[in-house]
C-alpha cells in the first residue's frame, strides 16, 4: 500500500502532470510506441527520483509500456505531495512524502524495492547502494538499471573500479541529450528560479560565487551573468578554471571569494566546499544555496557550530546569527535548491532526459540479460533518436550529409 501525505491532494497533482505532459513531446511519442510494443510487459520497475510532475509522467509512460511501477523520491525535500497523491490515485505504488526524516527516507527506498524489481531508475545511487547491502535479496530479479545524475555515476564508477558492482547499469547522465541540456540549461534556469522563489531578491548587481564550473555550474553562471550578476567562479580542476577565465569570469579560491560574495551556490558533487573558515569571513546577509546532489557541499554542522541563534526566517530560509551579529542565510537546508524551493527543471528539458531514461530502460529490458555487470554508456542510436524527435518537435530542420560528403569524411589518405 502507498505511503503518501494525503490522497485528497490528487487533483492538484493531476493538473500539474497534465500541464507538463503537453510540453513533453518526446515522452508523448515514446508512450505511443510503448503502448504498441509493450517492452516491459510483466516487469516491475522501482524508481527513486525527484518526485514531481515530470517524473510522474515518466512513471506513466513506463506503465504504458506494460510495467508495474513503484515510485519514491531521491531527496527528502524534493517530493511534491500532490503529485505523489495523483500517482497513488492512479494505482501506482508510491512511498514518498515531502520533508521526510533520514529514517523515513531510507524506509521508503526499501519499500520501493520490496517488489523485487526487474529494472530500476536511480538518481544519486541510493537504490543501488541498498541493493548491494541490506536489500541484496530484493535484487535477485534485477536485469539492470539506469542512473540519472553525475553524483550517482561517480558512486557507480567507484564501485566498478573496486570490483564491487554486482548489476548492469546504464549511465544516462553522460548521454549528450542529458547532460548538455539538463545539467547545463536545466540547472542554470531552475537553480536561479529556486533561489528567487525562496528569497524574492534581485540577482542584478549581486556578486554571485559559483563553486564548480562543470555542466551545472556553466549553466548557472551563464544565466546569472545574463541577469546582471557579477560572477566569480571557484574550481579545483585547472582546465575548467581556464575555461571559466576564457569565458570571461573571475576565478579565485573560495578562501578569497568568501569575503565579498553576496550569493554563494555550490554545484560540485563534492563535500565541504563551504566550511567554518569561509562562514567566519562572509558578509552580513549573504545567501547560501546548493544545487549539487547531496546536502554536504555547505557544511551545516560548521554553520550551526558558529551560530549564537538559528531561526526559520521564511519558508526555505534559515538564518544563522554569528557572535558578531552577522546573519548568514541558508536556503532549502543546503539541499538541491531548484527542487526544494522550486519545481525542478523545465518540462522541455526533462523531456529529453526522460526520453533517454525510457529508451535506455527498454534497451535493458530487451538486452540486459546478455550484458556484463558494469556501467554502460547509453547506446548512440538512443541519443540520436531522442535528438531527432526533439528537433522535430521544435520544428527545426537540419542538413543531411550527401553520399559524397560521407565518402569524403570517411576517406583514408
Ligand atoms: N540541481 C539539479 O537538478 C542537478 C542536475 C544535474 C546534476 N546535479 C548534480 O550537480 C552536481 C554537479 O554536476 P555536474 O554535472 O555539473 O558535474 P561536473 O563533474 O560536470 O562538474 C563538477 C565541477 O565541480 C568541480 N569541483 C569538484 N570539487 C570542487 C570543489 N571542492 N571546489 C570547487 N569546484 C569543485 C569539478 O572540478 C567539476 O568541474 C552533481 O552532484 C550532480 O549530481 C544537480
Amino acid at each position: 500500500m502507498s505511503r503518501i501525505k494525503d490522497i485528497a491532494l490528487a487533483p492538484s497533482g493531476a493538473d500539474k502532470i497534465a500541464w507538463v505532459q503537453s510540453y513533453m513531446p518526446i515522452l508523448n511519442s515514446i508512450k505511443e510506441e510503448f503502448e504498441e510494443t509493450q517492452p516491459f510487459r510483466g516487469m516491475k520497475i522501482s524508481m527513486s527520483i525527484h518526485l514531481e510532475a515530470k517524473t510522474a509522467y515518466l512513471a506513466k509512460v513506463l506503465r504504458a509500456g506494460g510495467a508495474e511501477v513503484w515510485v519514491t523520491g531521491c531527496n527528502p525535500l524534493s517530493t511534491q505531495d500532490d503529485v505523489a497523491a495523483a500517482l497513488a490515485a492512479e494505482g501506482f505504488e508510491v512511498h514518498a512524502t515531502h520533508g521526510v526524516t533520514e529514517e523515513e527516507y531510507s524506509a521508503d527506498l526499501v519499500s520501493t524495492l520490496s517488489c523485487k524489481p526487474d529494472l530500476i531508475i536511480d538518481d544519486g545511487g541510493d537504490l543501488i547502494s541498498l541493493l548491494h547491502g541490506k536489500c541484496r535479496d530484493l535484487g535477485k530479479n534485477l536485469i539492470g538499471g539506469c542512473e540519472e545524475t553525475t553524483t550517482g555515476i561517480h558512486r557507480l564508477l567507484s564501485r566498478e573500479r573496486a570490483g564491487l558492482l554486482d548489476y548492469t547499469m546504464i549511465d544516462v547522465n553522460d548521454a549528450d541529450c542529458k547532460h548538455l541540456f539538463d545539467n547545463r540549461y536545466g540547472t542554470g534556469q531552475s537553480t536561479l528560479d529556486g533561489i528567487m522563489n525562496a528569497t524574492n531578491l534581485i540577482i542584478a548587481g549581486k556578486t554571485v560565487v559559483v563553486a564548480g564550473y562543470g555542466w551545472c555550474g556553466k549553466g548557472l553562471v551563464m544565466r546569472a551573468k545574463g541577469m546582471g550578476a557579477v560572477v566569480v567562479v571557484t574550481e579545483v580542476d585547472p582546465i575548467k578554471a581556464i575555461e571559466a577565465v576564457m569565458d570571461g569570469f573571475t576565478v579565485m579560491p573560495m578562501d578569497e571569494a568568501a569575503k565579498f560574495g553576496d550569493l554563494f551556490v555550490t554545484l560540485t558533487g563534492c563535500a565541504d566546499v563551504l566550511v567554518k573558515r569561509h562562514f567566519e569571513v562572509m558578509k552580513d546577509g549573504v545567501l547560501l544555496a546548493n544545487s549539487g546532489h547531496f546536502d554536504v557541499e555547505i557544511n551545516k554542522p560548521d554553520l550551526a557550530s558558529l551560530a549564537v541563534e538559528e531561526w526559520e526566517r521564511k519558508p526555505n530560509i534559515r538564518g544563522y546569527r554569528m557572535a558578531d551579529g552577522r546573519v548568514l542565510n541558508l536556503l532549502a537546508e543546503g539541499r538541491l535548491v531548484n527542487l526544494a524551493a522550486g519545481n525542478g527543471h523545465p518540462a522541455e528539458i526533462m523531456d529529453m532526459s526522460f526520453g533517454i531514461q525510457a529508451k535506455s530502460l527498454a534497451y535493458l529490458a530487451a538486452n540486459g540479460k546478455t550484458l556484463a555487470k558494469k556501467v554502460y554508456a547509453v547506446p548512440a542510436e538512443i541519443d540520436r533518436e531522442v535528438a531527432d524527435i526533439k528537433l522535430k518537435s521544435m520544428r527545426v530542420s537540419i542538413d543531411k550529409l550527401t553520399p559524397a560528403q560521407e565518402e569524403y569524411l570517411s576517406r583514408v589518405e
